[in-house]
């Protein structure tokens, strides 16, 4: 209720703040919250985090989702070996000291121990409460009153009875993966992917969140399954905009990111930068200026680093970073034990 009234109250100020300051106010806003450019230029770190030798046997560090939130970085991310996935928490002040995190396993929690991958991070405003979305199998939630409490998370709850029916019709030799949820000021909207060319998008009131999510529709589909695989990401900018990221496969083997944009999270999504030429983030519009130059031709899994915490995903188009999943080209084994370790881009070509 209090959330509503608020949302409200801020329509109104701009609505009155429009009406009095006329056409200027729109230049003004133009000028202060600029639009994303459809050609993007990274540089990037060398390795910043990968798995330690703490016992647990863990091979790669994966899919990390990443907060700026009271003056700490806030990481959530898959753990991998050939056993299977599991969760992983760490917090830093400094991207130079990441590596020296503690890092605290999150089957610690009552999240339990099992299949539970792809975390994503957000803080449910009308909760007042911390939501970690991840697969389980199912797409699920636990939540937290404090971010950097890791034993405090509750126990898995799934959003859905089982596999969506339209799910179920169009994942050929897929896999259901990759859960990410953006809220609006109506909606909480939750997508995920088929491993097989298909984007689906559930959504249920801003009120109802997190129950009765929707039968998912298919947000946005391929023919070619590996130019629209996995991993996205949809983000907030400016008024009313917003930023989807969906991972490829590219002609080389190699993981990239495409990327659209849309007034409205149901879309129509319009591509931005969305090919193998012109692609969000690739390795051919990345300078690797870290320690040990090249280290990974795919710019794989990971996350916007936000600092606007909150369920809308708000981000700046300004100056962008985005920590990823990279793997050194020679790595070769089963997939689930490949060395998989986590960087970070910083936007070079920013206009702003
Ligand atoms: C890690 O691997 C070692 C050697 O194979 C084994 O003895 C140990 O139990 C494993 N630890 C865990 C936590 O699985
Ligand atoms: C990690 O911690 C150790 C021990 O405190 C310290 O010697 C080292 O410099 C730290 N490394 C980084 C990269 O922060
Ligand atoms: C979910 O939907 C059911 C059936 O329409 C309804 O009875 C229930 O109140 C809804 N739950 C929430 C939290 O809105
Ligand atoms: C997408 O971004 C481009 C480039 O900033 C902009 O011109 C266009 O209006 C945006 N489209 C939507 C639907 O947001
Ligand atoms: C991969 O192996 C080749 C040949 O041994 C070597 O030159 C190259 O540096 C290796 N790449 C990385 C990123 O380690």
């Amino acid at each position: 209720m209090y959330y509503k009234m608020l949302q409200f109250i801020l329509l109104a100020t701009a609505v009155a703040a429009a009406a009095i300051s006329g056409p200027s106010a729109n230049s003004i806003s133009s000028r202060q919250i600029p639009s994303l450019p459809d050609t993007f230029e990274w540089s990037s770190s060398g390795v910043l985090v990968s798995a330690k030798d703490d016992g647990r046997n863990i091979s790669g560090i994966k899919d990390p989702s990443i907060i700026y939130h009271n003056a700490a970085y806030h990481v959530f991310a898959s753990t991998a070996q050939a056993s299977g996935y599991s969760l992983v928490y760490f917090t830093f002040t400094d991207f130079a000291h990441a590596n020296n995190a503690t890092f605290h396993y999150l089957d610690q929690s009552a999240i339990g121990t099992g299949y539970r991958a792809a975390p994503q991070i957000f803080f449910f405003e009308p909760h007042n409460l911390w939501y970690l979305i991840y697969q389980n199998g199912n797409a699920a939630y636990s939540t937290n009153t404090d971010i950097s409490d890791p034993s405090a998370w509750t126990a898995p709850t799934d959003f859905y009875t089982g596999t969506p029916a339209i799910v179920t019709a169009n994942i050929g030799d897929g896999y259901w993966v990759d859960m990410w949820v953006i809220c609006d000021a109506a909606a909480c909207h939750l997508f995920s992917s088929d491993d097989n060319g298909h984007l689906y998008r559930s959504q249920t009131r801003l009120s109802a969140f997190p129950a009765n999510m929707s039968e998912p529709v298919i947000a946005l589909a391929d023919t070619n399954k590996y130019a629209l695989f996995e991993a996205s990401n949809v983000y907030s900018y400016g008024p009313e905009q917003y930023l989807l990221l969906v991972e490829a496969i590219g002609s080389d083997g190699n993981r990239y990111f495409r990327s659209w944009n849309a007034s409205a999270i149901e879309g129509p999504w319009t591509g931005l930068a969305d090919s193998e030429a012109d692609p969000f983030a690739r390795s051919s519009d990345v300078v690797f200026d870290g320690a040990g130059g090249a280290w990974t031709r795919s710019i794989s899994h990971g996350e916007v680093v936000r600092t606007d915490v909150d369920q809308r995903l708000g981000i700046s188009p300004c100056g962008l970073r985005y920590l990823y999943q990279g793997l050194n080209p020679n790595a070769t084994g089963d997939y689930n034990s490949l060395p998989w370790m986590l960087g970070l881009l910083t936007q070079t070509n920013s206009a702003c």
